[in-house]
């Protein structure tokens, strides 16, 4: 079998879930969407990722909350018959391999399929999650046609705080697009604080961002992206979707790593995107 000592397979509602336990941290990851659903590190226990109460977890409705995995693009497809987001995050992934090394447990899990309608790359994409004192993500988008191709992609995190209202972020500079303003800049507020609906990209390669929350600091660290993703709905946006609770904008956050300006991939090459999170 392909599952190391520290992980067993669960299904909960209609959703395969590797749990995984070992010395350092547990973790939960869905099989459907290729979704982390959960991450404690033993020595605070507490848990990073945000799930929302409302999830719907019927293999076919992207998960809210958790690491959604966003790829080929990132936001609406310019033709708008594709949903939001790309297409393999509502997929069957499966386990390539895992592995208990003396940092962590390492699992590399796949789409079913990397190639889908609305984009022309021919592609080999894999995750590999390492399970340890922190959480490493690395979405590695293989090139194995003959043409380059061009994508966008992210590790759409939500995490979860105690009080959105307290909470502040560090780590971020220069401009950001707002999507709540037609997508006009504008410059990264200091200090940074959430008081309504917040959907902006950063244009900024940032490599560590800080959620500050209370006394509590959880980290982002990035790398092999252009843009950082800052979202909260607010009240009203909670309201309207049927998978999160109405006042649960209060205690959830995301911050994701992304690239939205177009990575172009040369044939042969292979992109990588990493989330480290602590
Ligand atoms: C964010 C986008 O990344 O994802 C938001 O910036 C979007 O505009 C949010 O609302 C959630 O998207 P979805 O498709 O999971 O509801």
């Amino acid at each position: 079998m392909l599952l190391t000592d520290s992980t067993i397979i669960i299904t909960r509602s209609n959703i395969q879930i590797l749990q995984i336990d070992n010395a350092l941290a547990t973790a939960e990851i869905s099989l459907f969407g290729g979704h982390i659903l959960s991450f404690k590190p033993k020595h605070d226990n507490r848990e990073r990722l945000w799930l929302s109460s409302k999830a719907i977890l019927n293999g076919k409705k992207a998960i809210r909350g958790g690491i959604p995995i966003c790829w080929p693009w990132f936001g609406d497809h310019k033709d708008s018959q594709y949903s939001a987001h790309g297409y393999v995050r509502d997929q069957q992934w499966e386990i390539i391999s895992s592995q208990d090394t003396p940092k962590g447990t390492l699992v590399s899990i796949k789409p079913s399929s990397s190639q889908g309608e609305g984009f022309a790359g021919n592609t080999q994409l894999v995750l590999d999650v390492l399970v340890g004192d922190t959480l490493s993500i690395q979405l590695k988008t293989k090139n194995i046609g003959s043409e380059a191709f061009k994508f966008n992609c992210a590790l759409h995190s939500y995490f979860t705080v105690s009080d959105i209202n307290q909470c502040q972020l560090s780590g971020l500079s220069g401009k950001y697009l707002d999507k709540t303003q037609g997508f006009d800049s504008f410059d990264t507020p200091t200090p940074y604080f959430f008081t309504e609906e917040t959907d902006r990209v950063h244009l900024d390669k940032a490599p560590k961002v800080d959620i500050l929350d209370g006394t509590q600091i959880t980290t982002v660290n990035s790398r092999g992206h252009d843009s950082m993703i800052i979202w909260n709905p607010w009240q009203d946006k909670s309201i309207a979707m049927a998978d999160m609770a109405d006042d649960s904008y209060l205690t959830m956050l995301c911050v994701e790593t992304a690239i939205t300006q177009g990575e172009i991939v040369k044939a042969g090459d292979t992109h990588t995107l990493e989330q480290i999170i602590s």
